[in-house]
């Protein structure tokens, strides 16, 4: 012990030295740069490839260590100095144990980056992203994944695994529920707000941590929507809607990447130069590193692009894949690679340099323990405040889909509620897929919280989940043979004024490995609605679910839809909330809702085609279906108010703009109806003709204003050359000259629309 902390003395008088000597050469270089240069000169070749491994955290860290096998071989590695980061390691006890080992028993004591997938929340939940983008309200987006930075920092963790920033059309893919939806526009200011709200205003700080935008890239376009397919795409596509995001978390510094499982047009993203190093890293000049993603160096030999996990670690290194997750390559195989000069040493230095500096950026090299307080951790994880933010986020997350005669809100006395589901009174699914620091059955179900609001609610489950058999098994989640429950059910809908049904998907029904070929109601649900129906029609249908659903029966016979997603841990308060009227739900749609999955991929931004609609009546040689509608169920952007909104008086201050200029629009918007509301005013282009064809609409701007009945404010948007750019056949970023569309309104499909023009003068 004695040794290692005269290591660690030694280590700091060099830096110091170094410093002084090199201080004319190295004027343009950051103070933290020169540190990290210092570190670097004293490294050895293993200590440095240590940095770049990552290995999940593997024992009882604070019981004995482990004498056999792999966790042997992995508790010895770290004690070299052979690690340089762990995940799954968690609370302050735990944290400080590995990183104790790694600061006192190295020889050169360099802290461990302790990195966890703080998904939504860490204890105290958020909805799952996919719901939190259905709030169009970036400062709320911003603010809870403050939340999760703070009871996630303060239980010992300093990088977490999100955001995802991946782009999908796709709801049979179970990630959807973990990213921003289907648009470019809205996930680029998603993804922005997040890693802000994640790392804040000062990374150093102990309530921050590092963000990881994942997964780059193309993963959201997995064939099929079958988790970990292929993906090939072309370059028009990965620019003008796959990376803009990704661009944006650059632009909002964040501080690292993790690439994908998929391959990209024949290379496994993990493997790829073309993604890692000409373009983050050097068309983008990203100063972060990249983490692999679990196991992914490894899978390029399954993939068919390396022949053996030796040639796949040689692939990922040269690519630019800065950190290994558990694939064991680098710490096996990198050391002999760049002895035998397949792997240059300066690329080492590169990934070595980058994982160095966002560990000094962290000031884990000021205070190895910045992050271990057990005070902080007792006080700031489950608290009031923190309860009371997920709750404002899972009220402005609901969308109200359909609300016909005004069936809500609800009245809290003097009505008879029966309230019928398998999700109606379970406090697990409301808490979603990725959820590991989370206790298991922890969220406030709808039953308590409409029953915390009201004495008219009587339950009834309808059909029995399978919660104890359900985790990781999707299939039992949700009962699909046993029908016992139905008559009891259908008694109390019989005699109730209203029947609220909370059906969907249980919480690991989505999340990673969770696709479905079928994305309908599981299970008996679909028949216990069509049940109920039968004997009482004023049906609040309340949907918990992580993807768009196809439920067009539902749509079509049941008066009120209110899509609730998986909410978490306040879930049951906020649906009840928005149910009673006590919050106006303000939502609108990230992502298109199907009639059925022979529509997918559905998205709004879809390109007009040759044939977009039949020359004569009758006609079938145009782009359609025989057999189902071209019209989504829900369109993106879509979702009502208990107050109504109109718009009017749409201006252009000028009909044209050259280089440089730009037109000013405004339009007015007034609540119309009797309650106080908020409405996203969505501004969409659309771009006539152009070197490669564009989208029949592009969302470009939204804001969201909050009125008074009877009030009218003017919204205003500046259209400029920003606005207009696209990935063009010059293969450059730019606007073209050319005639464009508008449109303004609360949808995707809103119709008040004007003409502009773009002169590029
Ligand atoms: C996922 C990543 C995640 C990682 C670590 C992988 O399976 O694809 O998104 O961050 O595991 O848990």
């Amino acid at each position: 012990m004695k040794k290692h902390s005269l290591f660690t003395v030694l280590v700091a008088t060099l830096i110091a030295c170094t410093n002084s000597q090199n201080q004319d050469h190295m004027t343009n270089t950051s103070e933290i740069d020169k540190k990290v240069d210092s570190l670097l000169s004293l490294m050895t070749l293993e200590e440095k490839i240590g940095q770049m491994n990552q290995y999940n955290g593997f024992w009882n860290v604070t019981g004995p260590t482990p004498k056999e096998g792999d966790a042997a071989e992995k508790y010895e590695d770290l004690r070299q100095g052979k690690v340089g980061s762990m995940l799954n390691v968690r609370g302050v006890e735990q944290v400080k144990a590995v990183q104790k080992i790694a600061v006192e028993e190295t020889r050169l004591g360099i802290p461990l980056i302790i990195g966890f997938d703080v998904i939504h929340g860490y204890k105290t939940l958020s909805p799952i992203p996919l719901a939190e983008a259905a709030s169009w309200d970036m400062d709320a987006i911003k603010r809870s994944a403050e939340v999760a930075a703070a009871e996630a920092s303060a239980s010992g963790i300093n990088w977490t695994f999100a955001p995802m920033v991946d782009i999908s059309r796709d709801a049979r893919w179970g990630r959807v529920m973990e990213g921003g939806g289907e648009d470019p526009y809205l996930g680029s200011k998603i993804a922005i707000a997040r890693v802000q709200g994640f790392q804040g205003e000062d990374l150093a700080a102990n309530n921050t941590i590092a963000a990881c935008a994942k997964h780059f890239a193309g993963y959201g376009w997995a064939e099929a929507g079958r988790e970990y397919n292929t993906v090939d795409m072309s370059e028009t596509l990965l620019r003008n809607t796959i990376f803009p995001p990704f661009k944006a978390a650059v632009n909002a510094n964040v501080k690292t990447f993790m690439n994908s499982f998929n391959e990209l047009n024949g290379i496994p993203a993990t493997g790829s130069s073309y993604l890692q190093r000409d373009i983050l890293k050097e068309e983008w000049e990203f100063d972060g590193f990249v983490v692999s993603d679990w196991a992914s160096i490894a899978e390029m030999v399954p993939h068919g692009y390396a022949k053996d996990t030796i040639q796949a670690a040689a692939f990922a290194a040269n690519a630019g894949s800065d950190m290994d997750m558990e694939s064991y390559a680098y710490v096996h195989h990198l050391k002999k690679l760049v002895e035998e000069g397949q792997v240059d040493e300066s690329l080492i230095d590169d990934a070595v340099r980058r994982i160095l500096k966002v560990k000094f950026e962290l000031g884990l090299f000021d205070d190895p323990y910045r992050y271990c307080d057990e005070m902080r951790e007792k006080e700031v994880i489950g608290s009031k405040e923190n309860h009371e933010a997920v709750l404002d986020m899972a009220k402005k997350s609901i969308v109200l889909l359909k609300n016909d005669q005004n069936l809500l809100p609800l009245r809290k006395e003097g009505q008879r509620i029966a309230l019928i589901g398998p999700l109606a009174a379970d406090k697990n699914s409301p808490l979603g897929s990725w959820r590991i620091a989370a206790e298991d059955n922890s969220a406030v179900s709808v039953l308590e919280g409409m029953k915390s609001i009201s004495n008219s609610v009587t339950y009834s489950e309808g059909c029995r989940l399978l919660a104890g058999e359900a985790d990781f098994v999707w299939e039992t989640a949700i009962n699909t043979t046993d029908k016992s429950g139905f008559d009891a059910a259908k008694d109390l809908a019989r005699s109730a004024e209203v029947v609220v049904m909370v059906l969907g998907e249980y919480s690991f029904q989505s999340g990673e490995g969770r696709s479905r070929s079928n994305i309908d109601l599981p299970g008996v649900q679909q028949e216990l609605l069509e049940e109920i129906y039968k004997v009482n029609q004023n049906i609040v249908l309340v949907l918990m679910n992580g993807r768009p659903l196809a439920v067009e029966w539902a749509a079509e016979h049941v008066p009120a839809v209110v899509e609730a997603w998986h909410l978490g841990s306040q879930s049951g308060n906020a649906i009840a909330q928005v149910l009673f009227g006590e919050y106006n739900p303000s939502g609108k749609l990230p992502m298109t809702f199907p009639r059925n999955v022979g529509q997918i991929p559905i998205y709004y931004s879809q390109k007009n085609t040759g044939r977009p609609a039949p020359v004569a009546p009758n006609q079938v040689f145009w782009s359609h279906y025989i057999d189902v509608d071209n019209s989504p169920l829900y369109p993106f952007g879509h979702g009502l108010s208990y107050t109504t909104f109109e718009y009017s008086n749409l201006q252009l201050d000028d009909n044209s703009f050259g280089k440089g200029g730009s037109i000013k629009v405004s339009v007015d918007v007034s609540n119309t109806g009797q309650r106080k509301g908020k409405e996203v005013v969505q501004l969409y282009i659309r771009d006539l003709f152009a070197s490669v064809t564009r989208p029949v609409r592009e969302l470009k701007g939204f804001e969201q204003v909050a009125l008074q009945p009877g009030e009218t404010k003017t919204v205003q948007f500046i259209i400029d050359e920003e606005m207009i750019q696209f990935y063009t056949a010059n293969k450059k970023w730019e606007a073209e000259a050319g005639d464009f569309k508008l449109f303004i309104g609360g949808s995707s499909v809103t119709s008040l629309e004007a003409a502009f023009a773009y002169t590029d003068k």
